[in-house]
């Protein structure tokens, strides 16, 4: 099948540069002397998570059972389940364990520390557990210096379960631009990770594992001494916002939506096209950074970006394209009915989330399906 046979709206995927970006990811973690274990919830699909593999990562993260359940189906056991587990997700995840899978599951409270104890105990089973450690003040977690992190791990040592390590995600990098404020929060996400385990081990706890990463924190860390692991996801596919913050460039970007162009609106300079909110997603990640790109960056069908050109509206089937500044009225001429674009995301978790499979581009223009899998 070729590029133009394809039904739109598609989600395609440029192997070479989804090969790029793994490679890139993978040397660097490597030269930083650090296990890589990719957070595969972008993808959610075996294919792109066999190329990680293959290039040198080390166990997967997952944000679902469901995803640990799929990869665990497809050969990989290594998988961290990173976001806070409660006790109605126990039963799924000691079916996983007793079937084989090496899971890991992770906590920030006292409470669900002594419910997952209370239900190894009950179920004799040990859960290996790591404790989410707050760097930078984004989400969920512990700060490194708070009482709690010691009580955590009391309650897990008393019990059905196993203290693996610590682990941080600084996801407030993707608020930061520069080389210097991306450096600078990798290393708070680097040292608050680090001093949480050492103040365990000091404690007399075991803590093995020193897990940290985001995209931008993973491509920007000067040293990741103390760390023994690194998760990454959207570094994968790449994406506007990544662009925004400075760690790729648009030719980076590994996965763009396939549309064909259904229409126009000659006097107000816009192409109407067939991939709207539902293709792209609501995601308007870049409209708060310097760069908005509206609801994507409009290519040519071979993935050249076209300058100001963007989907600057979107109905749940029905984008609208047109150009920054000044409309352009020879837009009709110009993307006649008919002609397919690529529009790059800008979040590519997001985008690829409403898509059932991928369309991978080979280097010789050759397509595959991938199959992606959604759900709980
Ligand atoms: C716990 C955790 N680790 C790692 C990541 C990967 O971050 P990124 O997609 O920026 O690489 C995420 C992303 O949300 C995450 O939630």
């Amino acid at each position: 099948m070729k590029l133009s046979d394809l039904s739109t709206p598609a989600a395609l995927v440029d192997i070479e540069r989804m090969e790029r970006n793994i490679l890139r990811m993978q040397s660097r973690m490597n030269s930083l002397g650090v296990n890589f274990r990719p957070h595969v919830k972008t993808s959610k699909c075996v294919e792109v998570t066999q190329a990680q593999i293959k290039a040198g990562a080390r166990g997967i993260t997952v944000s679902t059972l469901k995803e640990a359940e799929q990869f665990f189906a497809a050969g990989i056991t290594d998988i961290l389940y990173a976001v806070g587990i409660t006790a109605n997700k126990f039963p799924q995840a000691l079916a996983l364990l007793r079937k084989g899978c090496d899971l890991k599951i992770l906590t920030d409270s006292v409470q669900s520390a002594a419910a997952i104890s209370a239900f190894g105990i009950a179920n004799d089973i040990r859960f290996k557990v790591m404790i989410e450690i707050d760097t930078d003040d984004h989400r969920s977690g512990i700060k490194p210096d708070s009482p709690q992190l010691l009580e955590v791990a009391q309650v897990l040592a008393a019990g059905g379960a196993e203290l693996y390590g610590v682990m941080t995600h600084a996801g407030s990098s993707y608020d930061l631009n520069t080389p210097d404020a991306l450096e600078k929060m990798a290393e708070q996400e680097r040292s608050g990770c680090v001093r949480a385990a050492e103040r365990l081990r000091e404690a007399g706890f075991q803590c093995p594992v020193v897990s940290v990463g985001s995209t931008p924190t993973a491509l920007s860390a000067r040293s990741l001494e103390g760390v023994t692991e690194v998760r990454a996801g959207v570094y994968v596919f790449f994406d506007l916002v990544m662009h925004n913050v400075g760690v790729c460039t648009t030719d980076d970007i590994a996965l763009s939506v396939l549309t064909t162009v259904i229409g126009h609106q000659e006097e107000k300079g816009w192409v109407i096209v067939d991939a709207g909110w539902m293709a792209m997603s609501r995601d308007r990640g870049t409209q708060k950074q310097t760069t908005d790109f509206g609801y994507g960056q409009v290519c040519a069908a071979d993935g050249a970006p076209l300058a100001g050109y963007m989907m600057t509206g979107a109905n749940q089937e029905h984008g609208i394209i047109s150009r920054h500044g000044e409309p352009d009225l020879a837009i009709a001429t110009r993307f006649p009915v008919g002609t397919q674009l690529r529009l790059l995301p800008n979040h590519a978790c997001a985008t690829a989330a409403q898509f059932p499979e991928y369309q991978a581009l080979t280097a010789q223009q050759n397509l595959q399906t991938w199959p992606r899998f959604y759900g709980w």
